[in-house]
């Protein structure tokens, strides 16, 4: 199997790592989502396990295998869910990853009965989802605590805002409009941007190798914070 011989540089660390998109409902036969796969999220559970973690993987809706047996799945549907999910298990953990695709809004409302058309334009009233991410910075004891972006336009930008904003101690910026990066892709190109704002840039790679990196950066960041 690849990376047997890889050091096994999280044995006691426990790693809570979202994943995939979330589902929004609007009636009971629709709902709202995004292009997330889920892929980048499992391949860091899978690199995190490899390196002898304890990995809690909180999921929305996906079609992956769960890389390892061991790894400790919680299934989530909606962005609510989600919240609930990791909230539970912060206070545990030692770094949190956060690669899902949470939705920003769902509908306001959520019809029992399936939505007959109209001869009309329809309109769907949609409200804010909780911001995870900024929670999970804005209560942070110990936890490394990593974001990701997806961005199209201007991501070095975006991305450092996020970083800032969310009190993240890394961010791992993903330019999706590039070609082998981002949504549904086996590749990803990335940017990892810590709290000093020293940006390291990954050559195109499988999704596992730029989780395997990703990790070693974090690691890096963790020991440095210590000295
Ligand atoms: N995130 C979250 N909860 C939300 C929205 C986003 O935890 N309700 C997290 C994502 O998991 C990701 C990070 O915040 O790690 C950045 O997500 P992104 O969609 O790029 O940023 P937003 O803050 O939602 O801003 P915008 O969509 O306007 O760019
Ligand atoms: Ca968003």
């Amino acid at each position: 199997k690849k990376h047997q011989s890889r050091n096994k540089l999280l044995i006691g660390k426990n790693v809570l790592i979202t994943a995939g998109p979330t589902r929004e409902k609007v009636d009971p036969v629709r709902f709202f989502t995004n292009r997330s796969t889920g892929k980048m999220g499992y391949a860091l559970a899978e690199a995190a396990q490899e390196m002898g973690a304890n990995v809690t993987l909180v999921s929305g809706p996906v079609n992956i295998q769960l890389p390892h047996p061991n790894i400790n799945l919680i299934s989530v549907t909606t962005a609510e869910e989600m919240f609930e999910a990791v909230i539970n298990e912060y206070s545990m953990q030692d770094i949190v990853i956060k690669a899902a695709a949470v939705a920003d809004y769902r509908p306001k409302v959520i019809f029992d009965e399936k939505m007959k058309k109209q001869d009309t334009n329809l309109q769907i009233e949609m409200e804010r989802t909780k911001d995870i991410l900024k929670t999970l910075g804005s209560t942070k004891t110990d936890q490394f605590l990593v974001g990701f972006a997806a961005e199209t336009n201007e991501p070095l930008a975006y991305g450092k805002d996020k970083l800032r904003k969310k009190n993240l101690d890394a961010i791992v910026i993903n330019n999706v409009s590039l070609e082998g990066a981002g949504f549904g892709s086996d590749t990803n190109i990335v940017t990892y941007i810590n709290k000093d704002l020293t940006e390291q840039s990954l050559p195109k790679a499988s999704k596992l190798d730029v989780a395997n990196e990703i990790l070693r950066l974090i690691i890096r960041d963790m020991k440095d914070e210590r000295v």
